[in-house]
């Protein structure tokens, strides 16, 4: 058994506020932290949830870059956006500070500060990429190179997306500046590096500790402390102008590093939020620290901020740190840059009041142990097939027959409990039992899962005692039923609320018990006789097909937008093997050829077909499947959001099961038989002639 610690800090990481929130942000480590303090604040255990604006590092300074204000500027414009979008989702954080803040830069620099008396850095000069025109060092993102790997153009200085692997930017083939696209030059600078490799067996003693976190979790700290080279010295600060001063007379022009800083960051919010009884929270033993993270932060939190913090001193260490891994949108990853994303703030516009339907939906997919994907399909079955046909439809008939039966006065449970009503009653307390211990363990689909088998229970117990046809027969029975039914909802108004916090609300009010005290689930009788209950509302709606569809012809527009329409560039081949001219046909031949521009909307591939892709695509006239024999040469993502020619009388055919209807015009390359589009030369709406 794990011990109950005397109070839980609950961290969600800060996001970058480079950009508004989108649901894999929510998936990642939102959702997840909310239910748990949730569920933590019902069981009154003692709990501080604190998060905040991540407000410096490269994301942010690249971004002013290219719309071309302040980093400030850009904090400023997301910080609170970012901020209401979380809460007005039901992220429950006791704060939602920011590390811009001045308090913040007090907190970091005397952390510093203290490291760096205590001797802990290695100040050394290195030879780092220097940029003559914009006057200032490159690191990370803010240099692109060709990868040494695998040869990508764009290969980041810290990262190449395109294979993975992780760069330093001397790593890189003829580098380049990404604020200028100047060549760098090498200049010598100090920085302070964390000797990560002399602390290893600590951080190692410290790890090992844990063997108990999530496997992916633990597999990928030992996985860094195994490797070949081991832990290496991370420089703690940077040659930079935006983010906290590093507080030493010697270093002029140089911040922090943006992880030295970040995780501080949840420290100085606990600050702000406690005043001088802040302490306990990062101090006390009987404190469990847990941090939500995404998986890609994992050796931040797990590695280097540890040893930041043992370095310090008088800490504790984080206890949990329950990673997810990615959530995937409608099969391809999600990403702020190609506008691949569904926002939180637009969704509110969408689907207004519907918070709980994705959390629920986002909840029940939740990639805990592999990446996942998001559809729209999946969300409209989880909202019909289980929030409306399972839970709504359970509450909702128990509440109308209530009134219809008794004007709302609760009829008392049955003195000796048929063995279905026993059943039933008693899955009160099994699934909460279920729901709490799946929730220790941070298996939050699991915890959903058995939440919702209370309603199926529920529903099934009403409609094997039909007390709509008994209530004509025997009267008194269909009290103890109606009795024993409305136990259950009144349970599922508690049970739900840390994963659909406003339908659960609703469900107390409609029980007239607002209050939520879960230990009454484990006694079962939550409500006694003659209690009057409220009005029934409406809990869930049917998701409609066109909604959907909406969504996803929003998505698709949004991205093709987004893309750029490549320019082509003239290629002359040494060795031409042009094909011979065809047989002369005349214009009247020519002309019932209807073609026309079209933007390709989605791609995927045609399972078990190597090269087929079916496309989809917007005519001017319509929106229509065409296959096309290119998947050899083009992956789904190089072909969304293009304009192409198509052949758009062509008599549809089917293959592979799917009707394609009309032909997309493709040039061969005569040396290397590589296919290309046959494109306008300018963007064009879609439906124009070619003729
Ligand atoms: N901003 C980081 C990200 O989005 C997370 C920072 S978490 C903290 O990946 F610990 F540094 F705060
Ligand atoms: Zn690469």
């Amino acid at each position: 058994m794990k011990r109950i610690p005397a109070r839980t800090t609950v961290t969600a990481a800060l996001p970058y506020a480079n950009g508004p929130i989108h649901i894999g942000h929510l998936a990642g480590c939102y959702l997840p932290s909310d239910i748990y303090v949730r569920y933590l604040r019902l069981r009154n255990r003692e709990v501080a949830f604190i998060c905040g604006s991540d407000e410096h590092g490269m994301a942010i300074t690249i971004k002013a870059k290219k719309e071309g204000i302040t980093p400030q500027e850009v904090v400023d414009r997301y910080h609170h956006m970012m901020g209401d979008a979380l809460r007005s989702f039901g992220i429950s954080f006791d704060i939602y500070s920011r590390t811009s803040s001045a308090k913040h830069k007090e907190v970091a620099q005397a952390f510093f500060k203290n490291l760096y008396d205590k001797g802990v850095f290695e100040a050394r000069e290195t030879l780092q990429y220097f940029d003559p025109e914009a006057q200032q060092f490159l690191a990370d993102r803010t240099i692109i190179g060709t990868c040494p790997k695998c040869h990508e153009e764009d290969a980041y200085g810290d990262q190449c997306e395109k294979c993975g692997s992780t760069l330093n930017p001397t790593d890189l083939i003829h580098p380049r500046s990404t604020l200028s696209g100047a060549t760098p030059e090498m200049r010598p600078t100090t920085n302070w590096f964390l000797p990560l490799d002399t602390l290893a067996p600590k951080i190692r003693a410290y790890v090992e500790q844990h063997s108990d976190w999530k496997p992916t979790v633990y597999g990928q700290c030992k996985s860094w402390l195994d490797s070949g080279d081991g832990l290496q010295p991370r420089s703690m600060t940077r040659d930079l102008e935006w983010g906290v001063p590093v507080p030493l007379p010697e270093a002029k022009g140089k911040a922090l590093y943006v992880w030295f800083d970040a995780p501080l960051g949840y420290i100085t919010a606990t600050q702000e939020l406690f005043g001088d009884q802040w302490e306990k929270w990062w101090k006390a033993e009987d404190t469990d620290i847990v941090h939500f993270i995404g998986k890609d932060n994992i050796v931040f939190h797990c590695i280097i901020f540890p040893a930041i913090l043992m370095e310090h001193g008088g800490y504790q260490l984080p206890a949990e740190v329950p990673a997810n891994e990615f959530l995937n949108l409608e099969g391809r990853k999600l990403s702020t840059s190609k506008n691949w994303a569904v926002w939180l703030h637009e969704y509110l516009i969408d689907f207004p009041g519907k918070q709980d339907e994705l959390r629920y939906a986002l909840c029940a997919t939740l990639p805990e142990a592999k990446d996942n994907d998001f559809t729209w399909a999946d969300f409209q079955n989880r909202v019909n097939s289980e929030l409306v046909a399972v839970l709504g439809n359970f509450v909702n008939r128990v509440m109308v027959l209530n009134h219809k039966y008794y004007n709302g006065t609760l009829p008392a449970l049955p003195t000796v409990l048929q063995n279905e009503d026993k059943e039933s009653f008693q899955a009160i307390s099994t699934q909460t039992r279920a729901v709490e211990k799946a929730l220790e363990a941070f298996r939050f689909r699991d915890a959903l899962a058995e939440a919702m088998q209370l309603a199926r229970v529920g529903n099934k117990y009403l409609a094997d005692q039909e007390p709509w046809k008994k209530i004509k027969t025997d009267e008194v029975r269909t009290a103890e039923v109606m009795a024993v039914a409305t136990q259950i909802v009144a349970a599922l108004g508690l049970l739900l609320e840390p994963f659909l916090p406003f339908s659960a609300a609703k469900i107390r009010q409609m029980m007239n018990r607002p209050a939520v005290d879960w230990e009454s689930l484990h006694q079962g009788v939550l409500l006694s006789a003659g209690h009057l209950v409220g009005e029934p509302v409406l809990l869930f709606e049917k998701m409609e097909e066109a909604q959907m569809e909406a969504q996803r012809q929003k998505l698709m527009y949004a991205a093709v937008e987004n893309a750029s329409n490549s320019a082509s560039k003239v290629l002359i081949s040494p060795e031409k093997k042009i094909s011979p001219l065809k047989n002369e046909i005349t214009f009247d031949q020519f002309a019932p050829l209807d073609l026309r521009v079209a933007t390709v909307l989605n791609a995927i591939k045609v399972p078990k077909a190597d090269k087929l892709l079916q496309l989809t695509v917007d005519t001017g006239v319509d929106t229509r499947t065409i296959l096309s024999g290119i998947a050899e040469h083009f992956s789904p993502e190089e072909v969304i959001g293009r304009q192409v020619v198509v052949l758009a009388n062509l008599a549809p055919r089917t293959m592979r099961g799917i009707e394609s209807q009309g032909m997309i015009l493709m040039a061969e390359n005569p040396s290397t038989g590589k296919l290309e589009f046959v494109q306008p030369g300018a963007p064009l709406p879609a439906g124009a002639t070619v003729s």
